[in-house]
């Protein structure tokens, strides 16, 4: 049976030239950056010119570039750092109601600890509008913490003004481009923010590997989130992930490289499917921003279906999808962030996320219209919605 893999938004597999530049760090050169003898050196060596790229990459300087497991940690290393500066006075953080569960679970956390929190709602396709972020600023706000890429649906936020929005009161801006590199380019000189999360499963680098950007001015907001050494210039305790940190660093060099021709690509075929679809059935209706979107990825409701059905049905016909985040798959609570745009409950459940990715062609486009449209008709005729 063919096999489509459609959930790029959710991983992607490690390209081979990245595995080829890892190996030799995890058998020959194993040595560990910090110690002094040839060994650490040379290890050193790669980590610094793995820094060096990065940074080159994205418009930051080398030692705005701090190595980390994921986005996830990047995201809390952020937020916490934040809160353990001012712990004793607390204050206020301002997210979204869109954010990945990496940000949202991690303020709520910050308020059970006796900080508050304001979670902005969006529009019908998501977008966090500037006026409202002003207006919730106050006097003790630590943070302003909105996404770049929603995960879910797509769509790009206004990061530069967003964050000019913050800087007009003097509050720091953090956002989480886990979903934005490789898909839209990004130069944090140009968004103007003071930190930023990214996470390499997700451009075809190795998992558990990521960067947190820390402005150099705004380093000093920070406080370390682990203890134990004073790795990453006292930010991040931990022996550093070397294979992992040269991975990251050519997977997103690669990236960077085929930007352009891929954003073109990918937009071809997925504009493919959603008018194949269109063409095949009624009632599917696309979930997020129609234009200000990466466009790789389609969250498309079926009426009068629900996306776990429809998920599990394609996947005995070898087809990826998913039904919301890949974190949130598991649970049957309709999707946090089409609950937010406004949907209601019915097509909050009867979503599914196409995301596609670099080894996608146009047969599996054209195998995915074959084999979806009659499954949707089959669980339409059953359906109990
Ligand atoms: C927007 C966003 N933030 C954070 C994460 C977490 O990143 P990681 O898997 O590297 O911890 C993800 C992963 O799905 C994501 O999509």
């Amino acid at each position: 049976m063919r096999k489509v893999y459609l959930d790029h938004a959710a991983t992607t597999a490690t390209r081979p030239e990245v595995l080829t530049a890892m190996e030799p760090y995890i058998v020959e050169q194993f040595g560990n950056p910090s110690s002094l003898h040839q060994f650490g050196r040379w290890t050193n060596a790669a980590v610094e010119e793995a820094r060096d790229r990065v940074a080159e990459l994205m418009g930051a300087k080398p030692e705005e570039i701090y190595f980390t497991s994921g986005g996830t940690e990047s995201d809390n290393m952020v937020i916490k750092g934040i809160g353990w500066k001012n712990f004793e006075k607390r204050g206020h953080f301002i997210t979204t109601k869109v954010e990945h569960k990496a940000v949202l679970e991690t303020v709520a956390f910050m308020e059970k600890l006796g900080f508050t929190a304001t979670y902005l709602d969006v529009d019908e396709n998501s977008l966090v509008s500037p006026d409202d972020l002003r207006k919730a600023i106050r006097d003790d706000t630590l943070l302003v913490s909105i996404m770049m890429v929603n995960n879910e649906v797509g769509t790009i936020e206004p990061i530069a003004e967003l964050a000019e929005v913050a800087h007009e009161r003097g509050v720091a801006f953090h956002t989480d481009a886990v979903q934005a590199f490789g898909k839209i380019p990004v130069d944090v000189r140009e968004l103007g923010v003071d930190f930023l999360a990214m996470s390499g499963h997700k451009f075809y680098g190795p998992k558990g590997v990521g960067v947190c950007y820390v402005k150099r001015e705004s380093k000093k907001l920070l406080m370390p989130h682990t203890h134990g050494g004073s790795h990453e210039s006292g930010l991040r305790a931990g022996t550093l992930n070397v294979p992992g940190i040269v991975g990251f660093a050519k997977a997103f060099e690669l990236a960077i490289g085929e930007l352009d021709a891929e954003h073109a690509r990918q937009k071809k075929l997925a504009d493919m499917l959603f008018n194949g679809f269109n063409d095949a059935l009624d009632g599917v209706q696309l979930n997020g921003h129609p234009t200000d979107r990466i466009p790789s990825l389609l969250n498309l409701s079926f009426d009068k279906v629900e996306g776990e059905s429809i998920l599990l049905s394609l996947d005995m016909q070898g087809i990826a999808v998913s039904s919301g985040s890949a974190c949130s798959s598991k649970s049957l609570e309709p999707s946090h962030v089409l609950i937010a745009m406004g949907c209601d409950h019915l097509r909050a459940h009867s979503c599914i996320r196409f995301s596609l990715g670099r080894e996608n062609t146009e047969e599996d486009i054209e195998y995915v219209l074959r084999v979806v449209p009659p499954i949707i008709e089959r669980l339409r005729s059953v359906s109990a919605l």
